[in-house]
């Protein structure tokens, strides 16, 4: 079957996944133009939350609606309906609560409306300005509810209040516009800081028992059904056709696996790939480099591809003033208001340039697509003589002079820890100055307070050197011809001299006591597993320079994968070190180790010596004994790459090959994770999850059910299990099942 057969097969059937998703329909890729038939809708539930997707060629929502269960805490899970839009990352927030004030008492729920959908597109073209746009669907309230709070603008003045304790901005609050329509309805409006863009929300009763009412800026809706409207005239961006988006032959995973294909499909614009649905429904830097290189074997590359689009937003994105990549873009009506806060009535979109890793992933990128693919090979002379668009502020200089600042701020950063006698922590790269984060675990407890990164430091920078070579020897640097030999030559200090800084060594009593301490002090429901410690257990903590005098932030984690993905260090001794504690860490249980049913935990405090360790790294914290679904696949990637250099045609097979325990324990960490990465599909496409202890066992739980920070539905780097697929041969070469 083609898959434009394939696809048309799912527009009038439910596809039942893990997730329980339905996908209602779908364009096949032949069909060109905008009409009513060009939709892709697709609905996954998430108690207490439930996602549905819409988009068209005129535009692109997602709708959010939360109900708190009988198992929700109520302080947290709020009635709600919430509405995200790429473009701008504009959205609006509708938080309800029951009018007979007991909390739990109001459920809201989307119904399927005449059409057969449960949103339907807005769609009304105005002349000179941007049409009006959204989504309409019927919500109904089987209590009757009270609107508290509704944000309407930018996805980030949302974030702010969900995430930031309740903050609200005065000037955005107050021109909010109550007002009530003939037909019984209540409508909302704000003009934006633009003075151009309005966001309207809109609720008509629609059975004959709902009625609303509009009163001195409240709002109150009659048990009953309504038809909503949510909409606002802003320009929208292009939605990737699917040839666009995957290869040829990686098409079939549209009808493979819809629900992530499509999260994929919803998430790829012209010109930038976005980095979740619906926290991050814009440009992140290291969520895409991240998410390209994991998704490399089955991306579309070529002119007007995903690879494209993706390394053109980072190229725009840089700062020309010291050649860093950009971490987050602010845009839309969230950018004016910053503007505004600086004194400055602008549009502009502002960057944000605090993280420290994103500058070494970007040479990587570049390097796959411009050296070593062939399609990327002969496209990079076009693309590198483009200009940005989108940033104003780099109008006047081309992606590849961009590609080169970047460049040299690399060469200059690492400059001084591979010279001579430089390899000291002083030499090291660290977060910026007042920053508490500067890598992927981006909370401010997420480093345990530490200052220089673990996984910057011993797989970023050295990964990104070798590009930078790789690049250099290719010419792409004509000004700097020496770099295809010094950027190796750093390089290879960078890979030999890190690792020791971070390495934590517990000797086997002292890991007992902590283990059983950890548990016992912190009421802690699994057991310790202090009986288990066989060995001293070794591992590389999170960061150096951790608060209370730290000098080594005593975290066991998931980072091992950056080096085992990026690196093929030649340095034997290190590496069969370096791979037999990860393979240790993925086998052992929690928190011996790290292994739990729900997956590797991120973060292991139990052998931290003090007790911010285990108040800090909770089940309730973005970084803390949690999972995070893209960890997981670079680990299996990783761990694949380094076994794959054991059979590799040249010859050059690493020592650790050839030490059969040690290649059997490897062996074995691999299978395991895929086990439970298997036994976990439900989760893999969300952003991070946590977990509950019942009947021993690990169960996991979705993050935003302890905490304000919840997790995206779909994630662009959680999406990446498209192409990092278990390696059946390694499933084979496993001899032994002792571990
Ligand atoms: C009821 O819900 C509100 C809004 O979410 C919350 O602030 C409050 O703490 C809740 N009350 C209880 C008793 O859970
Ligand atoms: C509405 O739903 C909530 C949550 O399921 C439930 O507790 C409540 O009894 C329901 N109210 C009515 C009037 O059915
Ligand atoms: C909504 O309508 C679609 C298409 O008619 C149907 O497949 C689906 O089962 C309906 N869902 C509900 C909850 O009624
Ligand atoms: C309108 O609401 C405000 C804030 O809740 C309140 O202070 C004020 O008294 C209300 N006005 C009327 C006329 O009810
Ligand atoms: C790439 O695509 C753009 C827009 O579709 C077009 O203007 C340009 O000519 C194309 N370049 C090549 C080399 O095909
Ligand atoms: C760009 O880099 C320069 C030099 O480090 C810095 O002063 C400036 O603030 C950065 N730009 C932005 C928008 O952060
Ligand atoms: C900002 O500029 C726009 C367009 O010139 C204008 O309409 C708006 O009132 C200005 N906003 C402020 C706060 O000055
Ligand atoms: C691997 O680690 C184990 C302890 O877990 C140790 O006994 C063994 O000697 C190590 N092997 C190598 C090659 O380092
Ligand atoms: C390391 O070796 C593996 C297996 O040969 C290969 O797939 C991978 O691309 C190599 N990585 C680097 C950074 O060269």
């Amino acid at each position: 079957m083609k898959p434009s057969q394939a696809l048309a097969a799912l527009l009038s059937q439910c596809i039942p996944s893990s997730l329980g998703a339905e996908f209602i329909q779908r364009p096949g890729p032949s069909q060109q133009g905008c009409h009513e038939n060009t939709a892709t809708r697709f609905t996954l539930p998430d108690p207490p939350y439930v996602n549905y997707f819409y988009s068209d060629c005129h535009s692109s929502s997602q709708v959010v609606v939360t109900s708190p269960l009988p198992s929700s805490d109520l302080a947290l899970i709020q009635p709600r309906l919430l509405i995200a839009w790429p473009s701008g990352n504009s959205g609006i927030v509708s938080l309800f609560e029951p009018q007979s004030g007991v909390n739990g008492s109001l459920a809201i729920s989307l119904r399927n409306s005449s059409s057969g959908n449960y949103l339907d597109p807005v769609y009304e073209p105005s002349g000179s300005s941007a049409p009006v746009v959204g989504v309409t669907g019927l919500v109904y309230f089987n209590a009757s509810a009270r609107l508290t709070v509704p944000i309407l603008g930018s996805i980030r003045t949302i974030r702010d209040y969900v995430e930031g304790s309740g903050i609200l901005v005065p000037s955005i609050q107050n021109a909010i516009q109550f007002s009530e329509s003939e037909d019984g309805g209540v409508i909302l409006s704000r003009l934006w800081l633009d003075s151009e863009t309005t966001t309207t929300l809109s609720f008509t009763p629609s059975s004959s028992d709902s009625s609303a009412h509009a009163n001195n800026r409240t709002i109150v809706l009659d048990a009953g059904e309504y038809t909503f409207r949510a909409s606002f005239n802003y320009p929208q961006l292009e939605q990737l056709r699917p040839e666009n988006i995957l290869t040829k032959e990686a098409q079939y995973l549209f009808d493979e696996a819809p629900d992530q294909a499509l999260a994929l499909e919803f998430l790829s614009y012209t010109n930038k790939v976005l980095a979740g649905a619906w926290r991050f429904l814009t440009y992140f830097g290291r969520d895409s480099m991240i998410s390209l290189l994991l998704l490399e074997p089955i991306l579309a590359t070529g002119n007007g591809s995903i690879t494209e689009a993706g390394i053109s937003a980072l190229l725009e994105r840089i700062n020309r003033t010291d050649g860093t990549v950009a971490h987050e873009e602010t845009i839309g009506d969230y950018a004016t208001y910053l503007s505004l806060q600086q004194g400055v009535n602008s549009t502009a979109p502002q960057y944000d340039y605090k993280m420290i890793d994103t500058d070494y992933f970007l040479p990587i990128v570049l390097a796959d697509y411009f050296i070593k693919n062939d399609v990327g090979k002969d496209r990079a002379a076009e693309i590198l003589s483009r200009r940005p668009i989108e940033n104003p502020a780099n109008s006047k200089l081309t992606y590849g002079q961009l590609a080169l600042l970047n460049a040299e701020k690399i060469m200059e950063a690492t400059a001084a820890f591979a010279a001579p006698g430089g390899q000291v922590k002083e030499n090291m790269i660290r977060l910026k100055p007042n920053q508490p984060v500067g890598e992927w675990r981006d909370s401010n407890a997420g480093l345990g307070g530490g200052r220089i990164p673990y996984n910057v430091n011993t797989a970023l920078v050295p990964a990104g050197l070798r590009a930078v070579a790789a690049l250099a020897r290719a010419g792409f640097f004509p000004d700097h011809p020496g770099w295809a030999e010094e950027a190796d030559k750093f390089a290879q200090v960078w890979e030999d001299e890190t690792l020791r800084f971070f390495r934590v060594h517990v000797p086997r009593e002292e890991a007992r006591s902590l283990l059983d301490d950890y548990v016992s002090s912190n009421d802690l429901p699994f057991p310790s597993r202090s009986g288990d410690v066989q060995d001293d257990v070794t591992f590389y903590g999170l960061a150096l320079d951790g608060q209370d005098e730290q000098s080594v932030v005593r975290v066991m984690n998931t980072d091992d994968c950056f080096r085992l993905f990026l690196i093929n260090t030649t340095n034997q001794a290190q590496l069969s070190a370096f791979i037999n504690q990860t393979a240790d860490h993925l086998l052992q249980p929690f928190p011996l180790g790290l292994a739990t049913d729900v997956g590797p935990f991120v973060a292991n405090p139990a052998y931290g010596t003090a007790p911010f360790y285990a108040s800090t790294f909770t089940n309730r914290d973005y970084h803390g004994t949690v999972v995070w679904s893209w960890q997981l696949a670079m680990m299996a990637a990783g761990l694949e790459r380094q076994l794959g250099r054991c059979t590799a045609a040249d010859g050059d097979a690493p020592e650790f090959c050839g030490d059969e325990a040690l290649h059997d324990k490897v062996l074995a960490a691999y299978n395991r994770l895929w086990d439970v990465i298997e036994q976990n599909s439900p989760q893999l496409s969300g952003e991070v999850w946590s977990w509950r202890y019942e009947g021993g066992r690990f169960v996991p739980v979705p993050l935003g059910e302890y905490s304000p920070t919840e997790s995206n539905i779909r994630q662009l780097w959680s999406l990446t299990f498209l192409a990092v697929r278990r390696n059946e041969g390694l499933r084979h070469q496993l001899r032994t099942t002792t571990w």
